[in-house]
């Protein structure tokens, strides 16, 4: 096995925590890695590319219970694609809840797209509190979670992890909170006006 090819499908791929997860992965991955950000205007070039590779991992945030937009169109260009290359699809997928399992329905979303178009399902690694648990002393435990989700890739012993903070529910969402609400401050947006859905009107 040579080169994984990482494709990020966040939509703010390039200052994305995504784009940290696939660093992290390139780092414990003791195969070379070739990284690329999904844009409107590269899929043509990515499915040409993805040719070259036996495994490509999408790297994705969860949005709204689903994948991001970006990623579903570049899935929907492969589908139309004369470019039928065939390799392993293995999935870094991160939300930012604190339960791992809230990817479920996405990841499944990436395994129909593969039996559909014909490819290999490979390894998926689950992460909960995306968003926070890098700021943290559990980044030591994920790590380690993603050596073991690169090793299985390189070895082809696909394979399924998960992995969140060790925290409870109800400290998981006061540090949120508060998170947010200092988050706010600092953008001049008070706790009150995004407990409103007045935001979106913004
Ligand atoms: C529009 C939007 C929808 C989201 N929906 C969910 C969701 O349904 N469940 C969840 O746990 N996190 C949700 N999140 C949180 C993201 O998954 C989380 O912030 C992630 O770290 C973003 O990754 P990225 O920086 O790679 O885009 C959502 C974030 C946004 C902006």
């Amino acid at each position: 096995m040579g080169k994984i090819m990482i494709l990020n499908g966040s939509p703010r791929a390039p200052r994305s925590n995504s784009k940290l997860y696939a660093e992290m992965f390139s780092k414990k991955c003791p195969n070379m890695t070739a990284y690329y950000n999904i844009t409107k205007l590269n899929h043509d070039e990515l499915i040409k590319q993805m040719g070259e590779y036996s495994d490509i991992l999408l790297v994705f945030p969860l949005y709204a219970d689903a994948i991001p937009v970006t990623l579903l169109n570049f899935l929907k260009s492969y589908e139309k694609s004369a470019h039928k290359s065939r390799p392993t699809v293995s999935v870094l997928i991160n939300c930012g809840f604190l339960e791992y399992e809230q990817n479920n329905i996405a990841v499944k979303m990436i395994e129909v797209f593969c039996k559909k178009n014909d490819l290999r399902f490979g390894s998926v690694l689950k992460i909960g509190s995306g968003e926070a648990i890098l700021q943290t002393p559990f980044k030591i435990i994920l790590g380690r979670k993603m050596r073991q989700f690169a090793k299985s890739i390189i070895k082809g012993k696909y394979t399924t992890i998960g992995i969140t903070m060790p925290i409870s529910k109800s400290i998981f969402i006061k540090a949120s909170t508060q998170y947010w609400i200092n988050y706010g401050k600092r953008n001049g947006v008070s706790e009150e006006e995004m407990r409103t859905m007045k935001i979106e009107q913004i």
